[in-house]
């Protein structure tokens, strides 16, 4: 099937079908009957009292009552759009995957952007992560790439996801700040937490704060693997870039806009797109046989490191256009639900402690916050092949499946769906060898927290590491106990000298010799054996 951007895009096809437009069509409840007066509840007379059996009334307000659903418990804040995805090159030497190894074919897409740490309410210019998750449409299923717009995260394992996220979101007592970054708890935990310094360096860039959505990088972040018709497997790391470049706002900006217009990035995208200016993507991989897996000073499961690209260029395989704006934020945005978990034949996982966490955070998440196990029935949820399986019943349960038996083995049900050799399409897991130890541990290839964070450092313009500098001081100022700023500032040390004095000076810690490591307590190849500073009382 090909699918141009607006007409016969087979995703936006299938959502036809649920559409509804009720311009001047006659009113009715939810059970078809007309409706006369919309405006007046049934009473006992002019001035009340009303009565109970206003089926009309109830009605109405029953359905108001349960319209909210829970916020995401990150990513809460996100704007969507339609798209679709062009290949340039095919893939088929590194994988099978059909909408990578065929550039005939246009997949079409939908695409969140979000905020990380603030609620559904707050505002899009906060100093946050932004969220870059891509649901392909494809002819074998659905592809999600859940990236983010910074190539690395805070923890390398996801047993400590809630922790980062309990010391991000607002105070529990008081349910403050909104904002992502500048209270005590998220920088307590943050100067405890060594391996989250390489995210922190980007976090207090520029890259925080995008000018636009349309105009920041996505990463899928953890390196993912390829596999080819032979059943080889190559790592791959998948990039966003987009064709705008990519720009930012410098913090006063920022600031500036929130306060005005806190819808600031979702007005941009939905505008650009009503504009027919299309946002577009470029999609980039950086490939990585499987026998060099070793060859890297860092290791490739560590999702706290990236590959240089000076290491292993990025080579650039297609193109994202976003072509429409969703027709109801809820229906599309809010229920749409992207797992990292929804591969296709062609792509699988590896073994990063943090993606294997993220494979069963999402499905789990989403049982609650769409309401039972049938959210793969929501419209925008649904791929754009058929679902023929044994599931059966569930809240809100949509298809109505005809067979009689709904097992396997079975020799009763003439048509029971039947699965599928791999040969002709049937998923089957990458066969990788592990000859392992049951342990709780972090791999030795894990524990080098601060080379990355100052090559990122060192890599920037005088500008921008005066901004750094900046972010660094604003938010630091902002914490009321002083151990964690000063456990901070040796955290910085261990960075960049000069970083570190210069956050040290704008907090009025005082230096004595800007050159040496603010905190001494900290061994330069620190790793696990990591002491935080500890202020003298
Ligand atoms: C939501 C990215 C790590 C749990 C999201 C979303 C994105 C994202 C883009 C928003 C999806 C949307 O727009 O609907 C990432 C990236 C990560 C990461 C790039 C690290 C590389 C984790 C980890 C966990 C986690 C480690 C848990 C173990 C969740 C949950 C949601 C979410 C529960 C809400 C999903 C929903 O309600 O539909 N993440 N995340 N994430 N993430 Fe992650």
């Amino acid at each position: 099937t090909t699918n141009t951007p607006t007409s016969n895009n087979i995703k936006l096809e299938q959502l036809e079908n649920h559409k509804v437009d009720a311009t001047n069509e006659q009113m009715t409840t939810d059970q078809g009957v007309k409706i006369n007066d919309d405006q007046h509840s049934l009473k006992a007379g002019e001035r009340g009292a009303t009565l109970l059996e206003d089926f009309i009334f109830r009605e109405k307000i029953t359905h108001f009552d349960h319209e909210r659903i829970p916020e995401r418990v990150v990513h809460a804040r996100g704007s969507g759009a339609h798209g679709v995805f062009k290949l340039y090159e095919s893939m088929a030497k590194y994988t099978k995957a059909k909408f990578l190894n065929d550039t005939t074919i246009e997949t079409p897409v939908f695409v969140r952007f979000s905020t990380v740490a603030g609620s559904r309410g707050s505002t899009d210019l906060s100093r946050d992560v932004r969220g870059f998750a891509v649901k392909f449409y494809t002819q074998e299923g659905n592809f999600d790439l859940v990236g983010n717009n910074m190539p690395i995260f805070f923890i390398q394992d996801a047993m400590k996801f809630p922790d980062l996220v309990h010391a991000v979101k607002p105070e529990p007592d008081n349910e403050i700040p909104q904002a992502a970054s500048a209270h005590d708890t998220f920088w307590d935990f943050i100067s405890l937490m060594p391996e989250s310094t390489h995210m922190i360096m980007w976090l207090m860039s520029d890259r925080a704060i995008p000018r636009s959505y349309r105009m920041m990088e996505g990463f899928g972040v953890h390196t993912f693997r390829f596999i080819n018709e032979e059943g080889k497997a190559t790592f791959v790391k998948f990039h966003w870039k987009p064709v705008l470049g990519v720009h930012s706002v410098a913090w006063d900006e920022a600031q500036n806009i929130s306060g005005k217009d806190p819808d600031f990035h979702r007005r941009d995208l939905w505008d650009a797109i009503e504009a027919g200016q299309f946002p577009e993507f470029e999609l980039g991989v950086q490939i990585v046989p499987e026998e060099d897996e070793g060859k890297f000073e860092f290791d490739l499961l560590d999702p706290t490191k990236i590959i240089p690209e000076e290491i292993v260029p990025v080579q650039i395989i297609g193109k994202m256009t976003l072509n429409r704006n969703p027709d109801n934020f809820f229906a599309e945005t809010e229920q749409v639900a992207f797992h990292v978990g929804h591969i296709v034949p062609g792509i699988d996982f590896t073994n990063d402690p943090l993606m294997q966490g993220r494979l069963f955070s999402y499905t789990d998440t989403q049982l609650i916050r769409l309401g039972g196990p049938n959210f793969h029935e929501i419209p925008i949820n649904r791929p754009v092949v058929p679902v023929r399986n044994n599931q059966r019943d569930g809240f809100m349960r949509q298809t109505i499946d005809k067979l009689r038996t709904s097992y396997n083995p079975n020799s009763l049900g003439e048509n029971y769906p039947l699965q599928v050799p791999e040969k002709d399409g049937g998923f089957t897991s990458y066969a990788e060898r592990i000859d392992a130890r049951k342990v709780r541990a972090r791999s030795k290839s894990f524990q080098d927290h601060f080379s990355q964070a100052r090559l990122f450092f060192r890599s920037q313009s005088a500008p921008e590491q005066a901004h750094i500098i900046d972010a660094f001081s604003f938010e630091l100022g902002k914490v009321r106990d002083v151990n964690i700023r000063k456990r901070m500032v040796g955290v910085l040390s261990m960075v960049d000298k000069k970083l570190a004095a210069s956050v040290a000076y704008a907090l009025g810690i005082p230096v004595e010799k800007p050159e040496k490591p603010i905190n001494k307590g900290i061994p330069a190849d620190a790793g696990d054996e990591y002491e935080p500073f500890k202020a003298e009382s």
